[in-house]
């Protein structure tokens, strides 16, 4: 699938802007880690793309954990209640932990998994986002690393889904009124 192919598709970011934009953030990751290791705990499946590219740009000792979580409820509205689905494989005590997210919008599934990861006491635990939504909050809850800041738009591209289909478009985008469905 690839976005100028695709019927009504309008890029928000490219891939260049996107990869730009990650190898400046693993920069500032890895000049925050003074040299330390790193795991990496990805929140599926948005977060998955934006993962395997933020690894590559932070030259250090990273591992990645895997997360993953649903909102209760059907729709595109979250409930407000969400809930683990599947739990890290690897304990994180001790450790200095960075959660990969897609989008950060109401805040909800960060603060339950920021609360939960906290538990288990890690040394330090700082959030990645691609994107924020700061306009849709309802928990307060900031990114230490923020790609790019959107209004209150529906995305879709590079790991982020509507209705699952779109993650493997390359770029970022929005759905025109020309697309089907
Ligand atoms: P929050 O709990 O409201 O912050 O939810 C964040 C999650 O909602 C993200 O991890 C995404 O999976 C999903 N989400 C929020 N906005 C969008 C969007 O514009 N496109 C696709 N998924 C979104
Ligand atoms: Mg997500």
């Amino acid at each position: 699938m690839d976005t100028a192919t695709t019927p009504g598709l309008e890029i928000l970011f490219t891939r260049q802007q996107i990869h730009e934009r990650v190898a400046e953030m693993g920069a500032e990751i890895i000049r925050d880690l003074d040299g330390e290791k790193l795991v990496m705990v990805g929140v599926l499946k948005g977060a998955a793309l934006f993962l395997a590219d933020l690894a590559r740009a932070i030259k250090a000792d990273a591992t990645f954990d895997f997360v993953a979580v649903s909102s209760y409820g059907a729709g595109q509205r979250s409930s407000g209640a969400v809930r683990l689905i599947k739990d890290l494989d690897e304990p994180i005590e001790g450790k200095n932990v960075l959660i990969v997210e897609d989008i950060l919008d109401t805040g909800l599934t960060l603060a339950y998994l920021r609360k939960l990861l906290l538990q288990q006491r890690p040394k330090t635990l700082r959030i990645a986002t691609l994107l924020d939504k700061p306009s849709r909050r309802i928990e307060k809850i900031d990114a230490d690393y923020i790609g790019f800041s959107i209004p209150n738009l529906f995305v879709i591209g590079y790991g982020m889904d509507y209705a699952e289909h779109y993650r493997n478009l390359p770029d970022i985008c929005l759905l025109t009124p020309e697309h089907p469905e």
